[in-house]
């Protein structure tokens, strides 16, 4: 078997998303793309804002030689100055360029920070529902993903996390706006998770970070103002990218920060610049760097995923679903109706519907919708839904 017995375990554990994946192409060939109505993936359905092409552009007729060569492996300096700016002005916390690394999206920044903090049997707190791929994550550098379940609405619940922390937890993952529950987590919720992370680090001796993996932090709906997790705790590291922002997730592009509270920044600064180095991704693409360097700020436009969730979570709250209303990203987290997630998406499935599973996410009992689709894809599939609910065993 040319394959790692370790690597066919993990690859059997993440089999719902590829099924759904597989049943796509399957549905897709048989009744034509525009028949089926696939909300499985997070991958934004807008353009990137014309002035990210413009940035490319620029970025690439820049006249100096030498554009195209190695750099330092934590990024530009002159990139990592513009993004410490654009923080420093964002969370109201003064950045440092030399804390700051570039990365190969939120995915390559998240292993870089792991593998430079994880000893092999140390744990990583996530509240559960939880993005898939931070077990893989996780697992990569030899660590234990430890979930703690969320509270009401799917926000973190301070006293479990406390709770959860032992004399091995290196760190708590935390994800707002939130995959796959669409939740976003207020100053006051973050500033209780970092009172509760000062408790712990206290009882355990060990201090705890908090790694904030923000990459939808810029997609928000109702006026919502981002809050600032470096203001709740010290201890922080930032990773985002954007993959959402900007809608450029192949272009693989993000930043890892270090917060000024963070004690031995200096430390973990070279640690993450040895660890992209090593795990291959070297620096972050060249072009990309100097091209978001002239875009930090820049959003594509979030009430149009607004109205999305307008209109889908609106069909399905009237046709009887109970789903927690979404303040950001892109995602809806509805409650499987009878209880049972999977067989509740195979029944969708026959409405050619497409979601992905709440047991996927540790979390069963619910579905999750990625409704970054056409609006034409959302209205298709809002009669399907609602046949499902009234007739779950057709
Ligand atoms: C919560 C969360 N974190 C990280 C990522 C990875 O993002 P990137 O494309 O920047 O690697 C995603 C992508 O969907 C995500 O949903």
């Amino acid at each position: 078997m040319p394959v790692s017995r370790r690597v066919a375990e993990l690859m059997k554990g993440s089999s719902w998303i590829r099924r759904m994946f597989e049943e796509g192409a399957r549905l897709k060939a048989a009744h034509g793309a525009e028949n089926v109505f696939d909300f499985s993936l997070g991958n934004p359905v807008l353009e990137p804002p014309p002035e990210v092409v413009e940035a490319f552009r620029a970025a690439l007729d820049e006249p100096a030689a030498g554009t195209h060569r190695y750099m330092p492996n934590a990024g530009y300096p002159k990139v990592r100055e513009a993004v410490a700016e654009f923080l420093t002005r964002d969370y109201g916390v003064p950045f440092a360029a030399d804390r700051l690394l570039m990365c190969t999206g939120a995915g390559g920044g998240l292993n870089v920070v792991l593998k430079s903090i994880l000893d092999p049997g140390d744990e990583v707190l996530v509240v559960s529902p939880w993005f898939p791929e931070y077990q893989f994550y996780v697992d990569n550098h030899g660590g234990r993903m430890v979930a703690v379940p969320a509270g009401p609405g799917f926000l973190p619940d301070p006293a479990a996390l406390e709770a959860a922390a032992g004399p091995r937890t290196a760190a708590v993952l935390l994800n707002t706006p939130n995959n796959p529950t669409g939740v976003v987590y207020g100053q006051e919720t973050l500033d209780a998770v970092g009172e509760a992370l000062r408790r712990a680090s206290a009882r355990t001796g060990r201090v705890i970070h908090l790694v904030s993996d923000e990459p939808y932090r810029r997609i928000l709906f109702d006026g919502r103002r981002p809050a600032s997790v470096f203001r709740a705790y010290g201890p922080t590291i930032l990773v985002t990218s954007h993959s959402k922002d900007l809608a450029i997730p192949g272009e693989r592009i993000g930043v890892v920060a270090i917060g000024p509270d963070c004690p031995d920044g200096a430390a973990l600064a070279g640690a993450f610049t040895f660890a992209n180095r090593v795990l291959g991704f070297v620096n972050a693409p060249a072009l990309q760097q100097r091209a978001v360097a002239r875009l930090q700020g820049l959003t594509v436009d979030p009430r149009i995923y607004e109205r999305k969730r307008d209109l889908l979570c609106g069909a399905l709250q009237a046709a009887g679903y109970e789903v927690v209303r979404p303040g950001g990203a892109f995602y809806l987290f509805p409650r499987a109706p009878g209880g049972d997630d999977l067989a509740f998406v195979n029944r969708l499935l026959r409405e050619r519907i497409l979601v992905v599973p709440g047991s996927g996410f540790g979390a069963p009992g619910h579905f999750r919708v990625a409704y970054c689709v056409e609006d034409r894809e959302i209205e298709g599939a809002i009669p399907g839904f609602a046949r499902c609910l009234r007739d779950p065993g057709a």
